[in-house]
């Protein structure tokens, strides 16, 4: 085969692409978050939509040339409200939002009045930073720089309290509540927050970033039929490109569309909403609910299998795609665990536990398999996945225990130089990646 355009122009952008191609294939990606889209959404993405600017809405744009675009992007918002089983007459949507983070902030925006008060999952309970996360000394998210947050939590077992969230609420008065979140393994009462919006005069708002493929395909509860706004990212579970779509009631269409471009944004970028149409096209396909059924059954039995090994898992286990383990029981710290199964080729990402008082040293890690199912792993492959992370996370309660390390930057560098622990290190790495590479993309 002849060298690719990029090869020849760019050789040492190719190696990398060529590296990190390597390590999705081989590597265990357990990030809740992440996915493996298709070549088809690829194709899109990298396609020549990305040279068009069409600043404004389809019809209503400020540059010209628009012909093709305005197709494009009218068939996303169709396919969008299609994908969630919407009515045009009550729902709209826009599509353009870069990404998640982009689209809560559009939200705010156009609902908003800047200091108003917000009230979101609080961070270190499994929210978002965009919900308008800050600490006691520093506001951390442009939410809660611009507007009040006085976020919710959840309880001891890690479970949301709706008795005291209304408690909370009806002393706040907040003018937006939020539901969702990035670490919360249970489904939502949206009606018992729609209850608690109404008593206390706020808009109800769903970020479904991390479980839209449940909604989109009936398989967790449904917030469109009690909230105002729904917003979600596109690259989670629904498995496009990086991307944010916005929902919205008819009635808070200027509002939201106006907050998004001009108030937010620039020309949309036309590549992205073409590869997420392609991806909405996918999600209403019989395959893709049959998907995620699957995904949420490797959830479930990989946080089972993980229990046999001695691991506790937050609320007992999962409604969707992900999971948190508290490996505090087993003697190490979140950052530890995150940085050995790294070291061996799993991926995780550290996270807090209920509890916790530092979101910077973490009890736990977060589990998800919306991309290990991609690849075609079943729950036949979990306890040997579990058997692997329980081999990883022992070694490193042996080196902690044995040399006296509790510093993160002591593991790592304990974990690249010579040891008695490399040939175990070694045959784990091994059988990780011949594990990993069972199911190629
Ligand atoms: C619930 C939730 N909302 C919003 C976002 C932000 O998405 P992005 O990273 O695309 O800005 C995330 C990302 O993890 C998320 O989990």
């Amino acid at each position: 085969m002849g060298m690719s355009a990029l090869q020849t122009s760019d050789p040492e952008i190719w190696s990398f692409l060529q590296e990190e191609t390597e390590r999705q294939t081989a590597s265990i990606e357990l990030i809740a978050s992440e996915n493996y889209t298709s070549p088809a959404v690829l194709e899109a993405l990298g396609s020549i939509f990305t040279n068009k600017y069409a600043e404004g809405l389809p019809g209503k744009r400020y540059y010209g040339g628009n012909q093709v675009v305005d197709k494009l992007e009218s068939t996303c918002m169709q396919r969008a409200l299609d994908a969630f089983h919407l009515n045009g007459e009550e729902w709209g949507c826009n599509v353009q939002p870069y990404s998640g983070s982009v689209a809560n902030m559009a939200v705010y925006l156009g609902l908003l009045k800047p200091h108003d008060r917000i009230m979101g999952l609080d961070l270190p309970s499994g929210g978002h930073l965009s919900h308008g996360y800050m600490t006691v000394n520093r506001r951390i998210s442009g939410a809660s720089v611009y507007y009040e947050s006085i976020p919710y939590k959840v309880d001891a077992n890690g479970f949301l309290e709706y008795d005291k969230i209304e408690e909370l609420a009806l002393t706040v008065k907040p003018r937006l509540i939020i539901c969702g979140g990035s670490a919360y393994s249970r489904d939502w009462d949206y009606k018992r927050f729609r209850v608690i919006a109404n008593k206390c005069g706020a808009l109800l708002m769903a970020d479904i970033a991390h479980i839209s493929g449940f909604v989109a395909t009936g398989l967790l509860a449904n917030p469109f039929e009690v909230c105002d706004v729904v917003t979600t990212t596109t690259h989670k579970t629904l498995r496009g490109p990086r991307s944010a779509i916005i929902f919205f009631r008819k009635q808070y269409s200027q509002q939201i569309n106006d907050a998004v471009f001009p108030g937010l944004q620039g020309g949309p970028h036309m590549n992205q909403i073409a590869a997420v149409a392609v991806q909405l096209k996918e999600v209403m396909t019989p395959e893709y609910k049959q998907y995620m059924k699957q995904v949420h059954e490797n959830a479930k039995v990989l946080a089972e299998c993980l229990k046999l090994h001695g691991f506790t898992i937050v609320t007992g286990g999962t409604d969707n795609h992900l999971f948190l383990v508290d490996i505090r029981s087993k003697g190490i710290n979140g950052s530890l665990g995150e940085r050995i199964l790294e070291h061996v080729g799993i991926s995780v990402n550290k996270n807090t536990i209920p509890g916790d008082s530092s979101a910077l040293v973490p009890s736990g890690i977060r589990i998800g398999t919306p991309a290990i199912t991609t690849k075609g792993y079943t729950p036949e492959h979990m306890p040997n996945l579990a058997k692997l992370i329980n081999d990883a996370i022992d070694i490193a309660i042996d080196i902690c225990k044995k040399c006296n390390i509790v510093k993160l930057k002591e593991f790592t560098e304990f974990l690249t130089s010579p040891s008695e622990y490399r040939s175990r290190l070694e045959t784990l790495r091994k059988n990780v990646y011949e594990f990993g590479k069972i199911h190629k993309n």
